[in-house]
């Protein structure tokens, strides 16, 4: 079972942003705060939870990080390349902070939970103020107010195997799209993620909380609410209530109301025909799954400890499809995985001809320190990972082309979520299936549900007008 972070704890919490608030104002001003996202949903839900508690400070929110008075990154440890990109742009900061010497910087999410990075954001990055990973999240304004009180530098890295924390204030981007964490942490331990290791154990949210959550979430007039867990098939496992996934779909999907329902992510090795039915049947729940494949090859799967081989993984895609004819399938692929031979790269090549996905997030494989893929033997050529990539993107894109040819002409049923910033096009949609589709029309649209004709058809997105 989890550690459940007390309400009274939270209350504490609170009491603290109060705290801050009224000494903010005593300065005079009403501080302004940016917080910078990195990774995957999971953290963007987490620094909504950052902006909740900035805003109880009495904060407003920025994009200039020279206007700032308090920066919050939410670093993402996934691939080296994330990890690169925030020590960048963390690094630029120490100009804009010798500008305004009061700034507070924060680095927080999966990467500061790696101890050799909190090691080197200590030793070579004097600006951060404070630092705290995944777990400490929680306590975030406490630990600002230990800094601003004039204490040394913060760094809480504790809590690894993970907690769960309820009633943290929560301000959402947006009035269409909402984020609702099921579960945290992951106990996959597959060879190459870091995830395990920086979010712990799998702990599932109670039923009660998700629901309220969810009606909640209906009445304030969200349209579309994303279920996030790192492997939503497992939810439910830890609690012992007997309510799994697919059970938690058809609850959710019982509350009245004009939305929709989607989930990620799907570990293959717990999909099940029970959830697959639940998808089917549920009115609300979105025909789309996104399904990591990770690789083709059965050697490759089992060095990865995915658990499923090719077989299984084909099976259930059949399995979706047979229930769910019009069911939108994607995917994540690792290329260059240590070992992989060009036999198993071309394994992977025909799955994808077979499964014909309608998107892949395709990722050259990135050693993290402390997982065994790491310390795997690794000989192949970075050009010949570079060029396997390449063929894989031009397969994919083939696909996606190839899938969105067939959707001209026709009328598709789209909730519009947002403004994409294109004068000819300037509203974003999505269809059932989850497939971005860009509208003509105006900004009165958006949070409705309508049917568009497909006029256009690119190899990353539809084009339509309201039929
Ligand atoms: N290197 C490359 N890709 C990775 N992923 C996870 N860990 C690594 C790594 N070390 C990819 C997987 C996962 C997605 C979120 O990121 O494909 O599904
Ligand atoms: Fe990583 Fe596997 Fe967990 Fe996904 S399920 S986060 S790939 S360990």
């Amino acid at each position: 079972m989890a550690i459940e972070i007390s309400r009274d704890d939270i209350e504490t919490q609170l009491a603290v942003c109060r705290r801050l608030r009224r000494r903010f104002e005593a300065g005079g001003r009403q501080p302004l705060a940016l917080v910078d996202t990195y990774g995957c949903q999971q953290n963007e839900a987490d620094s909504e939870r950052l902006r909740g508690y900035l805003a109880e400070m009495g904060c407003t929110f920025t994009t200039d990080e020279n206007a700032a008075d308090i920066i919050v990154i939410n670093t993402c440890a996934i691939r080296e390349h994330a990890e690169q990109r925030f020590l960048g742009n963390l690094g630029a900061l120490t100009h804009t902070k010798r500008r305004h010497p009061g700034q507070i910087v924060a680095v927080c999410g999966c990467s500061v939970q790696r101890p050799e990075m909190a090691e080197r954001i200590k030793r070579s990055f004097r600006l951060v103020d404070l630092a705290f990973g995944p777990h400490a999240l929680w306590r975030f304004p406490e630990l600002l107010e230990r800094r601003l009180d004039g204490g040394s530098r913060v760094f809480d890295l504790s809590g690894a195997p993970g907690s769960i924390a309820e009633g943290v204030p929560v301000v959402r981007q947006g009035s269409v799209k909402a984020w609702l964490s099921v579960m945290y942490g992951c106990n996959n331990f597959c060879s190459y993620c870091i995830v395990p290791y920086v979010r712990g154990r799998e702990r599932s949210r109670r039923p009660e909380e998700i629901l309220a959550e969810a009606r909640q979430l209906v009445a304030d007039g969200y349209k579309d609410i994303t279920l996030l867990g790192q492997n939503v098939n497992s939810y439910g496992r830890d609690l012992g209530t007997g309510i799994n996934f697919a059970r938690l779909l058809r609850m959710i999907n019982d509350i009245p109301g004009d939305f929709v329902i989607r989930f990620m992510t799907s570990h293959p090795k717990d999909a099940t025909e029970e959830l697959f039915r639940a998808m089917a049947e549920c009115e609300k729940v979105e025909r789309h799954i996104h399904l990591p494949l990770q690789s083709g090859s059965d050697r490759i799967l089992r060095a990865m400890n995915r658990v499923y081989d090719s077989e299984k993984y084909r099976s259930l895609v059949e399995l979706a499809r047979s229930l769910m004819p019009d069911i939108v399938i994607t995917t994540d692929i690792i290329v260059g995985f240590p070992g992989e031979t060009a036999e198993d790269f071309e394994d992977t090549m025909r799955m994808v001809e077979r499964v014909r996905y309608d998107a892949m997030f395709t990722f050259i494989f990135s050693p993290r320190e402390g997982t065994p893929a790491a310390k795997m033997p690794d000989d192949t050529p970075r050009s010949e990972k570079l060029e396997r990539f390449d063929r894989l993107l031009e397969l994919a894109n083939r696909i996606s082309a190839e899938k969105h040819a067939e959707y001209l002409g026709k009328t598709v049923r789209v909730l519009v979520d947002g403004e994409s910033g294109d004068e000819l096009f300037p509203l974003t949609s999505r269809t059932k299936g989850g497939r971005l589709v860009h509208l003509r029309g105006g900004r009165e649209l958006i949070g409705r549900f309508i049917d568009v004709r497909i006029t256009d058809a690119r190899t990353w997105a539809l084009f339509g007008e309201q039929a």
